[in-house]
């Protein structure tokens, strides 16, 4: 089950690497909070289950949370991954699928929480940026991190040549987290991410300890 609100890049390497044969699962559906996400075309063309639900039509957000709920757990998915989906979701909700939800964040959590990671790295001259995969607790951008990608700030990089660079390494990461997930080798366990029973250890925002995939990801 993927929920999306825009382009759906992600989405697409996830669908293709489920195609491929890569992620042992299928998309079960996707969800969309934004009735025109391009995202919701890729799935149709997949002849993957496509739904808008929009926020707007909605008062209160523990009514669209419910809502969601009620549309994902028709589904009956293992596992929610949220492929830039821009909307805060409750704590119940983020509860209710605690160990069974990840997001993908542009930027080497725990830097840059929050919106436009790529500006605020450039502004920060950062040498390196990337993405973070990460099981999704109340902590907004904040729960257990499963894998980064690395990305070098180039000289004369703008926040969209940043951006696209970033999102061909969220491509390879997220199908990878998702695969692991898929096979049963990764788990939330104690507040902790593990993999193969053992801590995915991503401490801080020391580099040289970063996971790293700019080459091809492992099986
Ligand atoms: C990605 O950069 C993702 O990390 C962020 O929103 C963007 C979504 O891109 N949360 P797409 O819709 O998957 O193309």
């Amino acid at each position: 089950m993927v929920l999306i609100s825009g382009a759906g890049s992600n989405l697409q390497a996830i669908i293709d690497r489920c195609t491929d044969g890569f992620i042992p699962a299928q998309v079960a559906a996707v969800i969309s909070n934004q009735a025109d996400a391009y995202g919701l075309t890729r799935a149709r063309e997949a002849g993957i289950p496509a739904h808008c639900l929009d926020h707007r039509d909605f008062q209160r957000r523990v009514d669209f949370d419910a809502a969601m709920i009620d549309l994902i757990d028709s589904f009956s998915p293992d596992l929610i991954v949220l492929a830039g989906f821009m909307r805060i979701l409750g704590q119940d909700f983020v509860e209710r699928y605690l160990g069974a939800m990840l997001n993908i964040h542009p930027s080497l959590l725990p830097l840059y929480p929050g919106l436009d990671t790529h500006q605020r790295a450039l502004a920060d001259g950062a040498k390196n940026h990337g993405a973070s995969v990460h099981f999704v607790t109340a902590e907004l951008d904040g729960g257990p991190i499963l894998i980064q990608g690395h990305v070098p700030v180039e000289p004369h990089d703008t926040p969209e040549t940043l951006a696209q660079r970033v999102l061909t390494v969220e491509h390879q990461i997220y199908p990878q987290a998702i695969a692991w997930f898929a096979k049963g080798r990764l788990r939330l366990s104690d507040g902790r991410a593990m993999l193969d029973g053992i801590p995915v250890l991503v401490p801080g925002n020391i580099p040289e300890t970063f996971f790293n995939l700019s080459t091809e990801p492992e099986q």
